[in-house]
């Protein structure tokens, strides 16, 4: 028999997905990436395990993934200050190429000859899957069910779960698709459809309503070394403790919520939205740091750098030649990204109101208008002589 790893998520599709591909007669070894999603009310990595071998997978693999996708995929993207198209940071695009690896790693464990997601044939998701697992794999073979079965509708889907045993709550309301990790949730589907509305306030998990959330600011101090965040209000955390806290925090001020139309890969714009309050409040602090620390045209070519980061991410192009040349340059501007810098988080904002850095290049004496001034005004004159000279008709 021939066998294939799925990429597991203990939903109705990847479950459905694992029965049909043993009516197709693949041995289905199913895998499981936490990746911090958290799971749904009382739900445990042991229950999804179970109901993978419900539905009829032959092993389950559950790995905790959360320290290495922060480590190698969150922390290079805000260190590029990857954001794409000004308001997505990248949550669900960042986790593909993580789950990739593993889904290819696997399948060299089990000498399987094929992978599978349950990824629809209109995302990006499908995309960056299958690009990754091809660019680390290119003889694997690649199964999209969800692309090719016959189900039209998830109540088809329901039906055909209950006819074959495949313990799934049917009960669950399903208003929103929902993708979430440590880094940040994406939503969409439903009422989100209709762009001319806003987004109920029930569509969101973690953020609380700007617009009643407490009143009074909480201010907070981020500690950066070398462009990764170490200290929360003087106190060294854990990465991954870092993370969770400020999706807390920022998530009681209802910071971090975006509402976009983005540009999919596969041509179609589409209306998401995001809660990212740790992602959004890092992003914010480093790209204050960097403003302090960083030179005038190293922070402007950075920029550009910064874009392409964010296109290379969300195309699917994680593992190419391009995006490890940028994570060269990326590292190379963070060697001075070390200080602190002060938030006000209040209704929905997260600003930096604060920042201090031993890098820092900021010369008090040649920026104030007071009286210890060292700036030579005098020499101004000169310099927009020869800087205007091109330019004179
Ligand atoms: N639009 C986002 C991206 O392409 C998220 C896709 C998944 N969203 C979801 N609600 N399932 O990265």
């Amino acid at each position: 028999m021939k066998k294939v790893v799925l990429a597991y998520s203990g939903g109705l599709d990847t479950s459905c997905i694992v029965r049909w591909l043993k009516e197709r007669e693949y041995e289905v070894i199913c895998f499981v990436a936490d990746l911090g999603q958290g799971l749904g009310q009382g739900e445990n990595f042991e229950a999804i395990e179970k109901r993978a071998l419900a539905a009829g997978a032959s092993k389950v693999y559950i790995r905790d993934l959360q320290e290495e996708f922060i480590d190698d995929f969150i922390i290079p993207a805000l260190k590029a200050n990857a954001v794409y198209e000004g308001k997505y940071l990248l949550a669900t695009a960042l986790g593909r190429p993580l789950i990739a690896k593993y889904l290819v790693q696997i399948a060299h464990k089990e000498k399987a000859e094929a992978v599978a997601h349950g990824c629809t044939g209109k995302g990006n998701d499908q995309v960056r899957l299958e690009v990754a697992v091809g660019m680390l794999d290119p003889r694997l073979e690649i199964i999209a069910p969800v692309r090719e079965w016959e189900f039209k509708s998830r109540e088809d889907e329901i039906e055909y779960a209950l006819k074959y045993n495949i313990p799934i709550d049917v009960t669950k309301k399903k208003p929103y698709s929902i993708d979430r990790n440590i880094w940040g949730i994406s939503i969409e589907a439903g009422v989100l459809e209709n762009l001319e509305q806003e987004p109920p306030e029930d569509a969101y998990i973690i953020t609380k309503s700007p617009t009643h959330s407490t009143s009074y600011p909480r201010y907070i101090e981020i500690t950066f070394e070398k462009g990764v965040p170490k200290k929360i209000d003087g106190k060294a955390f854990k990465l991954k403790n870092l993370i969770n806290y400020l999706n807390e925090v920022g998530g009681q001020f209802g910071v971090g919520r975006s509402d976009m139309v983005e540009n999919r890969l596969v041509g179609i714009k589409s209306r998401e939205i995001y809660e990212a309050p740790a992602a959004t409040i890092l992003h914010t602090a480093h790209k204050e740091l960097e403003a302090l620390v960083l030179d005038r045209e190293l922070a402007h070519f950075k920029e550009m750098i910064s874009l392409k980061y964010a296109e290379l991410v969300y195309y699917g192009l994680w593992f190419s030649a391009l995006k490890e040349a940028l994570d060269g340059f990326v590292e190379k501007t963070q060697k001075q990204v070390s200080g602190t810098i002060k938030l006000r988080l209040s209704k929905g904002a997260c600003v930096a109101v604060g920042r201090k850095s031993r890098n820092s290049l900021y010369k008090k004496e040649l920026s104030t208008y007071g009286k210890e001034d060292k700036f030579d005004q005098k020499l101004a004159d000169g310099f927009i002589k020869l800087w205007g000279m091109p330019y004179k008709r």
